[in-house]
């Protein structure tokens, strides 16, 4: 039995939601244009449009706490969702909100009366933008957690050795600003703590059975012995504490996309951080 596809929630076909179905993503190498790399830690658009036709259907309000560029609420845009977006430094803001408005003149009018902004403020205030109960999905990439106290910088001549795997692990996270409110120069403990509060304000917002979707990497404490952080498993963890469901877990494989490097050769074997997960919550029907 077979129902029509504008009677599913998310509008797909059995078909499609079949063919959509694996738990593992290894097809999402959209090319990386110029303003992803004046960000540097964007999540690519064919992720977002994914998420998105699997989550929710046109018309549903979708948000972003952590925005970034806006690859998210583009995405809404071009699906036809409503989205918004919240981000701390203004000049992502400003970026994302030229490439919005770049995405909407490229579609039909019929679809440039919806919402579509990115607010420049700290996601912790989002409940002063967001109606209780009204969002569909959350799609959101939390700035990587300070996971490593990293000892002074001895200054000496020469490059760090090719096998060094505090320099190596390092040369992957991506800089973010020096400000105090950026998740990214929160240390680990009080990362999953504010993160806590950004989820129960979105579960506030979410509608019953919505969902919230979290890209997250696991990481290494490279000064501490290069102990494994589950960083996902954290997640999951403060998600079900602050009320969520928690629904699903999808592996986004990015062995295609990062360079592989050799990692404690030749006393210790670690593998390459090269995937990410999605985090998949579902608001309960009591809450
Ligand atoms: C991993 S990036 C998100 C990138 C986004 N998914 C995209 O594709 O453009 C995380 C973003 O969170 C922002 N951020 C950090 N702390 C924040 C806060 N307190 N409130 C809102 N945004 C914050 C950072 O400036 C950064 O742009």
């Amino acid at each position: 039995m077979t129902t029509p596809k504008d009677e599913t929630f998310n509008g797909l076909s059995a078909k499609e939601w079949t063919i959509l179905g694996k738990n593992v993503w290894n097809d999402l190498s959209s090319p990386r244009q110029s303003h992803h790399l004046l960000h540097g830690a964007t999540f690519p658009a064919a992720l977002a449009e994914r998420a998105l036709s699997l989550y929710s259907k046109q018309g549903d309000i979708v948000f972003d706490p952590f925005a970034g560029i806006g690859t998210t609420i583009i995405a809404a845009a071009k699906l036809d969702r409503v989205g918004v977006g919240i981000e701390l430094q203004e000049q992502f803001c400003t970026l994302a909100s030229s490439l919005i408005d770049k995405e909407k003149t490229d579609l039909f009018s019929s679809k440039q009366s919806s919402r579509h902004e990115v607010i420049c403020d700290d996601c912790r205030a989002l409940d002063k933008y967001l109606y209780s109960n009204s969002v569909q999905l959350t799609l959101s990439a939390p700035p990587y957690p300070k996971v490593d106290i990293r000892p002074p910088k001895v200054q000496g001549p020469g490059r760090p050795r090719k096998n060094d795997l505090a320099e190596e692990m390092l040369e992957r996270v991506p800089a973010h600003s020096l400000r105090q409110d950026d998740f990214g120069n929160f240390g680990y403990q009080m990362y999953l703590e504010e993160l806590k509060l950004v989820f129960k304000k979105v579960l506030n917002v979410t509608r019953e059975g919505g969902y919230s979707v979290w890209v997250v990497r696991d990481q290494r404490d490279t000064y501490n012995g290069a102990q494994y952080i589950p960083v996902h498993a954290d997640i999951i963890n403060l998600g079900v504490s602050a009320g969520w469901r928690h629904h699903d877990l999808i592996i986004w494989d990015q062995n295609d996309q990062r360079r592989l490097v050799l990692l404690g050769y030749p006393n210790v074997f670690y593998t390459n951080l090269n995937c990410s997960y999605l985090v998949v919550f579902r608001k309960p029907k009591d809450k």
